[in-house]
């Protein structure tokens, strides 16, 4: 396609505000596929997407659209993930566009973390179209929602397409701008080749595939290329564009969007953000790549079954191949044995970590308190990070103890903004901006991450009735007076429990750690010491009661099927505990502090 006939662009959507439904108009409006294809073919990719969680990142579909001009226009749509834990993929997918679509939901209103990702495609200097959805709805205000756009983001939402993803309306007018306002790429196709690689996963079949976006020059099958960062060459074996079935074509040129699959062995062969170009011309630049992405919290994984480490191992590495965000080195903990400390872009990727590893690989794992990374100035001088309690130095050799503060905007309708400052303070939030923007407030507070990436989000939707929406990013390191917490059961420290907290903090959270740990310990047949101590002092203590004879006595009576459910119970929960000392200790107990306020 003539370069001045190509657009590349993302759409800018807080979920559910209707991208998906979106881009299957899209689709369908360009002839990509059939009606009976759209819901088989794109629902189908969909499954597999959920199946896959957040490993399918940046999508791409090419589609061909002929325009009321009478000519044709190949549209290369670049998809972004939703959640906040995700937010650095937006950038590396708008790197690739000229333009972006906002989708907003016209009954809803402009969210914060839209605002977040708008700002970066703004200052990548792409244009960016406002487009209203859902005005189908009877509660739709588009006209409210286009003066918050404005408001909060300072777009001009004047010309902005009123659409219906569900019915199609307007669809085909929103289509017809984007090709008026969103500039074509520029790129000289004599050029020597410099192609941005937006992201890179493992297929089973095909090995490595990377979606690029050539910035100069071409790429044919058969290629010799030179990957910049490694300096490696490969062979280009098949390359083509997503239709969004994955198709072979003869050439990706300037300005262009499409897959490569070339002799790479893992992902780590063709890094995100790294530039391609053609192994007789390695000293071409390196095109502006993207931030790389640093895990933000952390958390011990530990095999129930010592026995399933090596599994455990090798199914790490196995979604690593699909996850360049996923981060593990072994750990060794005293009280679980061997396993693995694992680094997550958030709570959400924990979870779905978690669960992946248990549902597709089918281990039983413990998982510990996730913390987050702490600066250390140490007495001789050393700067260090550590990002497990267990590993913190003594007290005497920290001159300077650093808690990570992230940059916390929040958008909330007036009437919760009460419950939203109230949350943020008891976060030791410091507010740093609030603003009266149309109906809703925006609210900028500097808060310690391990206050943020625990449980912030869900207290927010709850203080705000669900309306409130958050965005954070990593601002800075600030000294605080930090300290770390020991589990003692029965005289003993377990290390996996342990936790960094504030001083101020420190007593109210070991006792209420206590007293959930009384609640989740089962009895044994005899009494458990449950405490909580900062160095030697106890600052918290509890005791699980021993075992009465025969309390359990009554369930082994008459009805057999309530019986084997018992027995049933018993064994599932059996296989959530960890024997530490002579105490078995359930998988929850480890979580506790997450419950701890
Ligand atoms: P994520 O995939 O979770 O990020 O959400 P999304 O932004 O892709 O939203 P999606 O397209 O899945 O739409 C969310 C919901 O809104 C679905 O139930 C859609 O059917 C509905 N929806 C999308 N567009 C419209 C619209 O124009 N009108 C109405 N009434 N509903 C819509």
């Amino acid at each position: 396609t003539d370069i001045t006939h190509i657009r590349n662009f993302s759409i800018i959507a807080h979920i559910d505000h209707g991208k998906s439904t979106l881009a299957d108009r899209f689709i369908q409006v360009c002839g990509g596929l059939s009606d009976r294809e759209l819901k088989e073919q794109v629902l189908d990719s969909m499954d597999l997407e959920r199946e896959r969680g957040i490993t399918i990142k940046a999508q791409s579909v090419t589609l061909y659209y002929t325009a009321r001009n009478g000519e044709t226009y190949q549209l290369n749509f670049i998809d972004t993930p939703g959640h906040v834990d995700f937010s650095y993929e937006v950038s590396r997918s708008l790197s690739a566009c000229e333009g972006a679509l906002l989708v907003v939901d016209a009954a809803q209103g402009v969210e914060a973390q839209s605002v977040a990702n708008c700002y970066t495609a703004i200052e990548q200097d792409l244009e960016v179209l406002p487009v209203l959805n859902k005005v189908d709805l009877p509660q739709a205000e588009p006209d409210r929602v286009a003066e918050e756009i404005e408001e909060i983001i300072g777009l001009d939402a004047l010309d902005a397409c009123h659409v219906s993803a569900k019915t199609g309306v307007g669809v085909p007018d929103l289509l017809e701008q984007l090709i008026e306002r969103i500039p074509a790429p520029q790129g000289d196709r004599e050029e020597r080749l410099q192609a941005l690689i937006i992201d890179s996963w493992f297929d089973n079949y095909m090995g490595v595939i990377s979606l690029v976006r050539i910035r100069y020059g071409r790429l044919k099958k058969g290629d010799k290329i030179h990957v910049k960062s490694t300096g490696q060459n490969h062979v280009v074996d098949s390359l083509g564009i997503f239709t969004p079935k994955r198709k072979e074509t003869k050439v990706l040129e300037a300005g262009e969007v499409g897959w490569v699959s070339a002799t790479i062995k893992d992902i780590k062969g063709a890094p995100v953000g790294d530039t391609l170009t053609h192994a007789n011309t390695p000293d071409v630049a390196m095109l502006p790549g993207f931030k790389k992405v640093k895990p933000q919290v952390y958390a011990g994984m530990f095999p129930v079954n010592a026995d399933d480490y090596e599994d455990f191992r090798d199914a790490l590495g196995k979604l690593a191949l699909n996850d360049a965000s996923l981060f593990y080195e072994p750990e060794n903990s005293d009280a679980l044995g061997f396993g693995f400390r694992v680094g997550f872009l958030g709570m959400l990727h924990m979870e779905i970590i978690h669960e992946r590893l248990e549902r597709e690989y089918d281990l039983d794992l413990i998982t510990t308190a996730p913390t987050v990374v702490y600066e250390l100035l140490l007495s001789d001088g050393e700067t260090i990070y550590v990002d497990n309690p267990s590993e913190l130095p003594e007290g005497n050799k920290i001159e300077e103890f650093r808690e990570p503060i992230a940059r916390v905007n929040i958008l909330t309708p007036q009437e919760y903004v009460g419950n939203v400052i109230t949350l943020c303070t008891e976060r030791r939030g410091e507010q740093i901006n609030l603003q009266y923007l149309g109906k809703q407030i925006s609210l900028t507070y500097d808060i310690p991450m391990a206050e943020v990436v625990l449980d912030f989000f869900d207290r927010l939707k709850s203080a705000s009735r669900g309306y409130a929406s958050l965005e954070y990013a990593f601002e800075r390191f600030q000294p605080a007076k930090l300290v770390k917490v020991d589990v003692l059961i029965n005289g003993d420290k377990v290390d996996a429990l342990a936790m960094i907290c504030h001083l101020d903090h420190s007593a109210h959270r070991g006792r209420v750690l206590t007293e959930k740990m009384k609640e989740l310990v089962p009895r044994q047949m005899f009494d458990v010491a449950i405490q909580a101590a900062i160095g030697s002092k106890i600052i918290a203590r509890q005791t699980v009661k021993a075992l009465r004879k025969n309390v359990t006595a009554k369930c082994y009576g008459g009805d057999v099927s309530r019986k084997k459910k018992l027995l049933q119970k018993q064994k599932e929960g059996k296989k959530r505990m960890k024997q530490v000392g002579n105490v078995e200790i359930p998988q929850a107990a480890f979580l506790a502090v997450l419950k701890v306020d």
